[in-house]
């Protein structure tokens, strides 16, 4: 029998791919997906690219039934706020916003400025990252969705953070497309302001900084100063990280350890190609996939090493790795749903 699973939110930006990819899952039924302001429409009346798939109407969250797993796509703060409540309708929540990331109340306090709403159930979560804590998923029963660019950050350092290599601090710049604010209208993504835009919109004191420090540090000291540009792109992100390494080590010998650790892991590429334009990832081309592409090269005259790893925001970033998360926790194929690779030239 296939797996029952819901979508709360489910008329969002991350909804909307999560509903994309659960209905081509070969192991699970989607039931029900949740919007209040859509309830009893046609799913394909807010995503276009789901016309003629399947029959599926929004409901609201008040007729929800139960399932053996929900997503939760809520802005910031709700799903804190309705845990209790959504956990009597499932015994797995795979929650996909920012409130049950970091793993203490007052890591939450120093980064969101504000008390957390369930401090208690903050290391019931696991961090759903499997590259980072594959291990740990299969018997989770609450998973925590990571930050997209913290995801390609995370992704981008795991290898030499894991080997200990790190100098201290990695300085990092993320460029960042416009669907990470999700599909209600704001300033920083309406139209005539977005368009165009090369934003420097947070150098310092972005929240995805406290995620990494967390996720990494785990390995040893870890300090991240990580700033964020704005860019005229719907989907993706490009992280570009800046690391000194404790020893000095040549492009092959990274590239090699980067290979060796991620051998196992089939939604990481890395790069080894050295000329040409696509020598380096681009977010354009992971658009829809769930692929994290990574690059690396070597300043000779400093030691320095710059990472460079992409990901579709709402893919590796959100939806997809939620699917890839409950993939390992329900022992199917990690990459059931997934193999889409992304189109070129797009
Ligand atoms: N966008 C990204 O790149 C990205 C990446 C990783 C994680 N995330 C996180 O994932 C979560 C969802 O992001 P998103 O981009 O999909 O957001 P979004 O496009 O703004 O969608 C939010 C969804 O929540 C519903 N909703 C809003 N307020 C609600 C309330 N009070 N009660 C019940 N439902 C409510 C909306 O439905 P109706 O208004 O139709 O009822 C909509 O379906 C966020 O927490 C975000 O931080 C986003």
């Amino acid at each position: 029998m296939s797996l029952q699973v819901a979508i709360v939110g489910g008329s969002g930006y991350t909804g909307g791919e999560l509903i994309r990819l659960l209905l081509q899952h070969p192991e699970v039924e989607l039931t029900q997906v949740t919007s209040e302001r859509w309830a009893g429409k046609p799913v394909s009346v807010v995503h276009p690219n789901l016309r003629h798939i399947k029959s599926l109407a929004f409901t609201s969250l008040a007729t929800l039934e139960a399932v053996d797993v929900l997503f939760l796509c809520l802005p910031h703060g709700q799903a804190m706020l309705r845990i209790d409540e959504l956990s009597k309708l499932a015994p797995t929540i795979i929650d996909l916003s920012s409130d049950f990331r970091l793993d203490t109340s007052e890591r939450y306090c120093q980064w969101y400025t504000t008390e957390h709403a369930r401090p208690d159930l903050l290391s019931s979560f696991v961090y759903g990252v499997p590259e980072l804590n594959r291990g740990l998923l299969p018997e989770a029963r609450r998973v925590t969705g990571a930050g997209c660019n913290a995801t390609a950050i995370i992704l981008g350092l795991l290898p030499i953070a894991h080997a200990g290599l790190i100098d201290q601090p990695v300085i990092c710049e993320v460029k960042v497309s416009s669907s990470q604010a999700g599909a209600s209208a704001n300033e920083g993504s309406h139209h005539p302001l977005r368009s165009g835009c090369l934003r420097s919109f947070q150098p310092t004191g972005h929240r995805h900084t406290a995620e990494v420090e967390m996720a990494l540090g785990s390995f040893g000291p870890m300090q991240l100063d990580m700033s964020a540009t704005a860019v005229d792109q719907v989907r993706g992100v490009l992280a570009t990280s800046h690391v000194t390494l404790k020893d000095r080590l040549n492009w092959r010998e990274i590239l090699a350890m980067f290979r060796e650790f991620y051998k196992n892991d089939p939604f990481i590429r890395l790069i080894s190609q050295r000329q040409g334009i696509h020598r380096v990832p681009e977010p354009k081309y992971l658009a829809g996939s769930n692929f994290c592409d990574i690059a690396l090269a070597v300043d000779e005259r400093s030691g320095r090493l710059v990472i460079m790893s992409a990901i579709d925001n709402l893919m590796k970033g959100a939806a997809g790795q939620a699917v890839q998360c409950l993939n390992i926790m329900m022992g199917f194929d990690e990459q059931l749903a997934l193999t889409f690779p992304g189109l070129s030239p797009v």
